[in-house]
């Protein structure tokens, strides 16, 4: 006879066979909200979302160009006068932001990178030219000088080593012209230490308080730049040159975390880790220890080896595009900068 204090037993069922404690076999099935597609979208923890890119472009000097990047199926470099037209292709799709990679003419290159400081160089036409036709999309331009320097390197050499403090001095330069032709956030790729500090202060002492940092806080000594470097023009000029003086080595994870600190205490708005997927555990880390606003950058190998298996038919293009970018998500970013950005936006919109 049940009483007060002691409740009836939940209702007897066949115990033949299993258990019936809580939280043991069969009685939690998680494959019920799996059953179904409604149920499976329902109980979905990471959704992709068209806020959630940011879409690297390529721009080259010219007319008329739309060129393909051999090293990079699907993705062109484009001449300025194209690029009212893909800033309003972006944002049609819905897109947030762009960033812009130039590709330089090899005889426009020099030792220390100049054009990057000169205002009216390529980027500071693309940036008019985006921001001319759409004033609401948002503009990324790296600080480095890769693009610009005839040994490839993302600063200046000084006795056979890439100078940190004359680097800087120069990307602080070029985040000014940059932040004067329109970009609304100067994102330093170069890995100097200190430069998010320096350009903060270069910034905010000429008026451009407002323009954002998204540093490239973590960014790896990768082999998965490789078709980038072709896009951009500097693979010939870095030739087998490392940039494992600056960029972090790829065993290390405590490190990342450090660089993280220090970029957030010297004022970066947004960090990055870079490359993504073989990084996925750095993006979970950072994320859980500094809450910030966080972006992986799933980098030109990364997009080109998706591109590559599914050109041989080895794997379907859109589901590996959809579950690499979710990965990058659910580790833990709040963005991606990807080049599938144009055709992940137009599946999100049409599903
Ligand atoms: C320049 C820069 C690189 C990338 C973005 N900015 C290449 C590099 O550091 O050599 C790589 C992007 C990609 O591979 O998609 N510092």
């Amino acid at each position: 006879m049940p009483n007060k204090k002691n409740p009836p037993a939940a209702p007897s069922v066949s115990t033949s066979g299993a258990s019936t404690a809580p939280g043991s076999f069969p009685s939690v099935r998680l494959r019920r909200n799996r059953r179904h597609d409604w149920s499976r979208r329902l109980v979905r923890e990471t959704n992709l979302s068209v806020n959630d890119l940011i879409w690297p472009i390529f721009v080259r000097a010219g007319t008329a160009l739309r060129e393909p990047v051999t090293e990079m199926p699907g993705v062109l470099r484009y001449s300025v006068d194209q690029l009212a037209a893909v800033a309003e292709e972006a944002v049609s799709l819905g897109i947030p932001a762009v960033a812009i990679f130039p590709f330089i003419e090899p005889a426009l290159k020099d030792s220390t990178g100049s054009l990057s400081i000169q205002a009216g160089n390529l980027v500071c036409q693309a940036i008019s030219a985006i921001k001319a036709a759409q004033p609401d999309l948002g503009v990324i331009c790296d600080a480095a000088l890769d693009p610009f320097t005839d040994h490839g390197h993302d600063g200046v050499i000084i006795d056979d080593y890439v100078a940190n403090d004359e680097s800087v001095e120069i990307l602080c330069q070029q985040s000014l012209v940059q932040a004067a032709a329109g970009c609304d956030v100067i994102a330093p790729s170069d890995m100097m230490d200190g430069r998010v500090a320096a350009i903060r202060r270069c910034l905010d002492e000429n008026g451009f308080t407002q323009v954002q940092i998204m540093a490239y806080a973590a960014k790896y000594a990768s082999c998965f730049y490789s078709p980038f470097r072709a896009a951009i023009g500097s693979t010939a000029m870095l030739g087998s040159a490392s940039k494992a003086t600056y960029q972090m080595d790829p065993g290390n994870s405590l490190e990342a975390l450090r660089e993280v600190e220090l970029d957030i205490a010297e004022g970066a708005d947004m960090i990055m880790v870079k490359p993504a997927m073989p990084y996925l555990d750095i993006i979970s880390r950072v994320k859980s220890q500094f809450g910030v606003p966080t972006f992986g950058y799933q980098v030109s190998g990364e997009y080109s080896m998706l591109q590559a298996a599914a050109g041989q038919g080895w794997l379907d293009i859109e589901r590996a595009m959809i579950e690499s970018l979710i990965s990058i998500k659910r580790a833990g970013a709040d963005g991606i900068l990807t080049y599938f950005a144009p055709t992940v936006a137009r599946r999100l919109s049409d599903s």
